[in-house]
């Protein structure tokens, strides 16, 4: 018979390359934590169902609180011989407790076993990245709310569009960031879902009580299917599809921030402590962070179309393939709660350079669009007003002068419904100010937006 614990009706033992291959305890060891918690739970119920003696109860939760502490002392041995999370633990325990070890796993799989770990293992750090998000929305409030005035050059193709307050990019940010919070939070239905209990595939013939399990374990709820519970990995989906989004956000952002340091640009400057210097030439301060972050988005999709394309041939219910699941979740939780800490600290360290950002709105032909509106507030039907205004910056485009550098005889001659208060109006700042239509980027609207933002902060 093999030494496996699985060994009873193998002759030989298994080729060396398939230990090592099939082995996931290189990486499921992370979930050390969630494997206790869940047999702790097990066995709690075995002996509250009368399923174990109290006795051999007490000697198994004795045993695996004893592997509690050493865990936590970092004094566990894991090795490949034993495969798994799930059978390195009943190793250790049976090393300390002896034969009764083996009763813990009476009405129970390894299936069931590993879906409940990874459940565990996203249900406790969901609310993590919950609350980081929510750090870095209020950030993203805070600098909306002291750069209403801050007027920046809005763009549409990355050409010079309207000119728009800072407080309207940051609190687009803040909009995307509630949606992702929220997309986190659905998430938690998904993940509150007990496993154990379904056993292999097809429920156990114990007397179990697994609603008495899940509370344990403080799940909401219990699979009602046994097939379902072992082989659903929708909430893992779910978790990185939305991390997936999450990055894609910040992402974006990240592409901003690289053009708005750079030379051309020069907008914001970013704090020493969160860029680097080039190890040729010393003038450099590189946005590395600004680009890993951006880097590491593929890697999080990657993850995402991994796990999808695990998924898409499986047959119901457990199989082999499902043990690829785990690492892309992992690394995606190692990524994003990095990613989440840093950027708030980089918003928050973050120098702008209201000037520079104004006065890059001060030439260019951005309030072309004001202009037209001005002519067809004057009753000139707007598709004339376009024309008119055209035909303005393109007169403009030749003299290398703005509109605002125009004199009034000049406009009046492209139309003589132009006056004097037109100059006004074309003021970038006042462009902005006056954009008040319901969340448009002028001052009130902002005002209201903010508010708004405040009251969504305060009620999770
Ligand atoms: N290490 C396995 C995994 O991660 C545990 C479940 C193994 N179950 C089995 N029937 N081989 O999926």
């Amino acid at each position: 018979m093999s030494k496996k614990l699985w060994g009873g009706r193998f002759q030989a033992e298994t080729n060396q390359l398939v230990d090592d291959f099939g082995a996931s305890i290189g990486f499921d060891q992370l979930m050390a934590e969630e494997d206790l918690m869940g047999s702790l739970a097990h066995v709690k119920m075995l002996g509250h169902t009368g399923i174990l003696k109290q006795d051999e109860v007490e000697q198994i939760t004795t045993g695996l609180k004893s592997l509690q502490d050493e865990l936590k002392e970092g004094k566990l041995q894991f090795s490949t011989a034993n495969e798994d999370i799930h059978m390195n633990l009943e190793a250790l325990l049976t090393e300390r407790i002896g034969p009764v070890a083996g009763k813990l796993h009476t009405a129970r799989s390894r299936n069931d076993q590993v879906a409940t770990d990874f459940h565990l293992y996203v249900k406790r750090r969901l609310p993590q990245i919950l609350a980081a998000i929510k750090e870095l929305q209020a950030t993203l409030l805070k600098l909306a709310e002291k750069n209403v005035k801050t007027v920046m050059p809005g763009y549409t193709h990355l050409q010079h569009a309207q000119p728009i307050s800072l407080a309207q990019s940051f609190l687009a940010y803040f909009n995307m960031l509630q949606r992702d919070y929220e997309r986190f939070e659905f998430n938690q239905k998904h993940t509150d879902l007990l496993p154990l209990g379904a056993a292999a595939l097809a429920g156990t013939t114990f007397p179990i009580d697994r609603e008495y399990t899940a509370q344990e374990l403080e799940f909401d709820a219990v699979y009602p299917n046994s097939l379902d519970a072992v082989s659903d990995r929708d909430f893992a989906l779910e978790f990185l599809s939305n991390c997936s989004i999450l990055m894609m956000h910040l992402s974006r952002f990240c592409e901003e921030l690289s053009l708005w340091v750079s030379q051309e640009f020069n907008f914001v400057e970013l704090s020493d402590a969160y860029t680097t210097g080039s190890s040729i030439m010393p003038q450099k301060k590189n946005p590395d962070m600004v680009e890993l972050i951006r880097g590491k988005t593929g890697r999080v999709y990657g993850h995402l179309i991994g796990l999808l394309t695990t998924m898409k041939g499986l047959p119901l219910a457990y199989n082999k393939d499902l043990q690829e699941d785990k690492e892309g979740v992992f690394d995606t939780v190692k990524t994003i709660l990095p990613t989440l800490k840093i950027f708030t600290g980089m918003l928050q360290t973050m120098k702008i350079n209201k000037e520079q950002m104004y006065a890059s709105t001060e030439n260019d032909y951005s309030n072309a669009t004001e202009l037209a509106d001005y002519l067809a507030s004057k009753g000139v039907p707007f598709r004339e007003a376009h024309g008119i205004v055209g035909q303005l910056v393109f007169k403009g485009i030749q003299e290398h002068r703005n509109l605002q550098e125009m004199s009034l005889a000049e406009l009046q001659a492209a139309s003589p419904l132009i006056e004097n208060d037109v100059y006004h109006e074309l003021q970038p700042e006042v462009a902005v100010e006056r954009r008040n239509s319901l969340g448009g980027t002028g001052f009130k609207s902002i005002q209201q937006q903010i508010e708004q933002a405040q009251q969504t902060l305060a009620q999770e």
